[in-house]
């Protein structure tokens, strides 16, 4: 208990301190060049990029911080050190640490793609092995319909191994391609953080109680930290937060979710995140043209937010392309425009998927409504997660 009151403690002095320094290193980083402009306003002024380094560097801080607080007092008993537990937290701490290097990277150097799924996956591997030494668990509950077939448990081996890599990977970049709004990162983190949170409190009265605490010793300063980048990421955006945010704070989620034990949980209060990348699989496979920004396009005129599109001309169009197109018009899933050389369809965002059926909206409104949707989801997952569990598995 005492514990978790000095973690309150050095949360809110955390989220004072990333709200202090925001705006003085949004300066130096104008300065040193890395800055954005906002696409969906009219004035062109610089806007600080990758902020999201403050807020992560703080939540590494007071983890570190708090190092001695949860282990005191096995520093006083060496017999009694519990190794284990200290070695799960280093290394999640280190996976954390490198998605955020990896991110600043990206911010300075613009990386490309294979690298931004090939380094996520060496993160990883730190958190792979603490897991293969302490747990080893590679063992999945069937949900009792399945059971006829495939018995009460199964394990998958190395496989297990394939699934947690995929989870870090996909959610550190999962909030990158979830994007381009002012406040859509941030605020989409902190409804899942929140999210992750109540669950663990919940969780804290099961035997699962440990990783569950340990969950909410790295999820209590993380969220501390992004409220207060948020402040300053809300329209109309003072800072932008960059790649930084987007991989470390999806690593955070991964780290917790593996060593927690809540993996599958994640992936329900990542659905909005899942929906997203699985719409945009066309753009990033290339069979539809990606454009370098798929955010919607401003309208001075209006001060709306439309759909963006992109362009596909009809001459050298792929069987691939073809079928895709077939297959999302029949369901309603894009907006078409057809003339005699080209096609041009909505960019495959949740954003612009949300701006063709519901119309033109202000970005402020925009990202309300997103972030609803995201709660919304969120509220589903609680529901599958406890009154529908009974129905899956054995209360
Ligand atoms: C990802 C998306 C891209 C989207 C971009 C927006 C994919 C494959 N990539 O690219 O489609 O356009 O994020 O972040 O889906 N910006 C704003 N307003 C905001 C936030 C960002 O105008 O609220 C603009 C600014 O010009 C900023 C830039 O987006 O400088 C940052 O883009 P960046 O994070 O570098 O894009 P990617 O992550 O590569
Ligand atoms: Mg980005």
């Amino acid at each position: 208990m005492w514990s978790f009151i000095l973690l309150f403690v050095l949360s809110l002095i955390a989220y004072f301190v990333t709200d202090n320094l925001i705006p003085r290193v949004g300066k130096l980083c104008i300065n040193a060049g890395l800055y954005g402009v906002d696409l969906c306003k009219t004035n062109k002024n610089k806007i600080p990029e990758g902020t999201g380094v403050v807020s992560g560097c703080l939540c590494l801080v007071t983890n570190f911080l708090f190092i001695p607080i949860i282990f005191g007092s096995g520093l006083m008993d060496t017999q009694q050190f519990p190794h284990n537990e200290f070695a799960e937290l280093l290394a999640g701490l280190l996976c954390i640490c490198c998605m955020l290097l990896l991110g600043f990277a990206d911010d300075v150097l613009d990386l490309r793609w294979r690298y931004k799924v090939l380094l996520p996956t060496i993160a990883t591997l730190p958190l792979l092995v603490v897991y293969y030494v302490n747990f080893n668990s590679t063992t999945f509950l069937v949900p009792i319909p399945l059971r006829h077939w495939f018995g009460v448990s199964i394990d998958i081996g190395w496989l297990y191994y394939f699934y947690m890599t995929v989870l870090a990977v996909f959610s550190s970049n999962a909030i990158n391609i979830l994007a381009g709004i002012n406040g859509l990162e941030v605020g989409q983190s902190v409804v899942i953080a929140l999210s992750i949170i109540l669950f663990n409190v919940i969780e804290l009265g099961s035997d699962q109680y440990k990783a569950h605490s340990f969950s909410l010793h790295i999820m209590i300063p993380y969220l501390a930290t992004t409220l207060a980048l948020l402040k300053h990421n809300w329209y109309p955006s003072k800072v932008f937060v960059g790649d930084t945010f987007c991989y470390y704070s999806g690593m955070t989620f991964a780290v917790v979710a593996i060593l927690g034990h809540f993996s599958k949980t994640l992936g329900l209060f990542l659905l909005p995140q899942i929906i997203n990348c699985v719409y945009s699989v066309p753009q990033l496979l290339h069979i539809f043209p990606c454009p370098r920004h798929r955010l919607p396009k401003y309208s001075a005129e209006t001060d709306l937010l439309y759909a963006s599109r992109t362009i596909i001309t009809k001459k050298d169009m792929k069987n691939s392309t073809k079928f895709v197109l077939n297959f999302l018009t029949a369901f309603h899933l894009i907006d078409k425009i057809e003339d005699d050389e080209c096609i041009t369809v909505n960019n495959l965002t949740l954003i612009n998927f949300f701006l063709i059926k519901l119309g033109p909206k202000s970005e402020l409104k925009l990202t309300s409504t997103l972030l609803l949707f995201q709660v919304l989801c969120s509220s589903m997952a609680f529901l599958i997660r406890y009154p529908m569990a009974s129905y899956f598995y054995d209360a």
